[in-house]
């Protein structure tokens, strides 16, 4: 393989292991060489004869077994790789990972390696959502090793929520990110920066039981202040109301209105790093009468006023301004241009910019095709999941921190 680098690609028992094809397949379109370990439980879903002939490698599968251990004993399996990815990860393995546990060749490599792990779980949501599992999961991301999803979607057991298995073409994006000059020394490299992220939409107040909103269903913003916690970063997520439950190793507060948004923002400052994802409304309504307004044949008139607008102010702060100011620009025309004059207007560093056309189903979908748009370049990047749009930010931030220190 012409990059040189190795994968140790664990497969664990769960349906998703048939992804493990594909995902081998695009790691060697992009050059980076594969050594799989098979898992007892994940041979009922995938046979080391295809694996095998995937890698062109030879399939580990048996602590006990003498040819195995000629050819290579179980440490220098696990110490062979530059990465070891577990996909897909079950409850069962992310908590014996959690504990040691050593009781097959999988669980022993993983306890042996000396090198960076990833993961990517898949389980049904139930098991993902247990107390057990996030505990796991926590400790694991504490520990270092990197999680890539899951996402939510149908699963196998008829059920909906988080828990499938990120795609193949999700799982390789990261892995070859890891690869990367910049993925490679990015592992915890935004510990003692403070981060903030505004997420989801506002509700501003037309009376005590009415508001206006939008559509703004929270993923991008959540899954940005989740990565930059995982690279380290003191992360404040101040979030409008979602259906989301809150990103684990993040401290999230609540807000309903653009103007608590802001206050939060305020009160969270300074930080290093501010991301506005959030989809604040641009007016309220001005005096909310503090009763229900009622039907009396005649149509209110609503007066609008303009919110404050908080990247701007963020970004012109006077004093202890954040060292990097991001905002988000969501178009459905000219989206590049348009995030050009927002980047100039509002005196952010970075506009993430997108296409939310209702025919790309961005909004409230689960991918997202952003451009990243600085003073005088523009990074078009391929169609991800949100997750993985969140990921890929993270570590630019940690690369931009590092090369401009403050
Ligand atoms: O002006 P526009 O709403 O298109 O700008 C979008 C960017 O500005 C996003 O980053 C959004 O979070 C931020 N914004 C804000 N406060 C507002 C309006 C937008 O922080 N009142």
């Amino acid at each position: 393989m012409e990059s040189g680098k190795r994968v140790l690609l664990i497969i664990s028992g769960g349906i998703a292991a048939y992804k493990s094809l594909e995902l081998i397949r695009d790691l060697r379109r992009r050059e980076i060489a594969v050594r799989c370990i098979l898992t007892k439980a994940g041979s009922q879903f995938v046979t080391p004869l295809s694996l095998g002939a995937l890698t062109e490698d030879k399939v580990y599968q048996d602590l006990f077994s003498l040819t195995d251990e000629s050819e290579m004993g179980h440490i220098e399996l696990s110490r062979d790789a530059d990465l070891v990815v577990v996909a897909p990860a079950t409850a069962n393995i992310m908590a014996k990972m959690r504990t040691g546990i050593a009781d097959d060749l999988a669980t022993t490599a993983l306890l042996a390696t000396d090198k960076p792990v990833m993961i990517a779980p898949a389980m049904n949501v139930r098991m993902w959502e247990s107390a057990a599992t996030q505990e796991n999961l926590a400790i694991l991301q504490e520990r270092g090793v990197q999680v890539i999803g899951p996402e939510e979607g149908d699963m196998a057991c008829n059920e909906y929520g988080m828990g499938r298995m990120s795609e193949p073409a999700s799982i390789a994006e990261a892995i070859a990110g890891f690869f990367s000059d910049a993925g490679h020394s990015q592992q915890k490299s935004l510990i003692g920066k403070k981060a903030i992220v505004t997420s989801g939409p506002t509700h501003e107040a037309i009376d005590p039981v009415r508001y206006l909103a939008n559509h703004s269903s929270g993923r991008q913003g959540h899954a940005i202040a989740k990565a930059l916690a995982e690279l380290g970063a003191d992360t404040v997520l101040v979030s409008g109301p979602t259906r989301l439950p809150d990103p684990v190793g993040v401290t999230v507060k609540h807000v309903l209105s653009a103007e608590d948004m802001l206050a939060a923002c305020e009160a969270a400052l300074p930080a290093d790093i501010v991301v506005c994802a959030a989809a604040v409304a641009d007016w309220r309504v001005a005096n909310p009468p503090s009763e229900k307004i009622k039907k009396n044949g005649s149509m209110p008139s609503l007066e609008l006023v303009e919110n404050p607008d908080i990247l701007a102010n963020v970004s012109q702060l006077a004093k202890n301004r954040p060292a990097l100011v991001i905002g988000f620009a969501a178009e459905t025309e000219d989206v590049v241009a348009y995030a050009q004059a927002k980047l100039s207007k509002k005196g952010c560093d970075w506009i993430v910019a997108n296409d939310v056309s209702p025919e790309t189903g961005t909004f409230g979908g689960k991918n997202n095709t952003v451009h990243v748009i600085e003073a005088d370049t523009i990074e078009d990047w391929p169609t991800l999941s949100k997750e993985d749009v969140g990921q890929k930010l993270a570590i630019r931030i940690a690369t931009y921190l590092e090369n401009n220190p403050t």
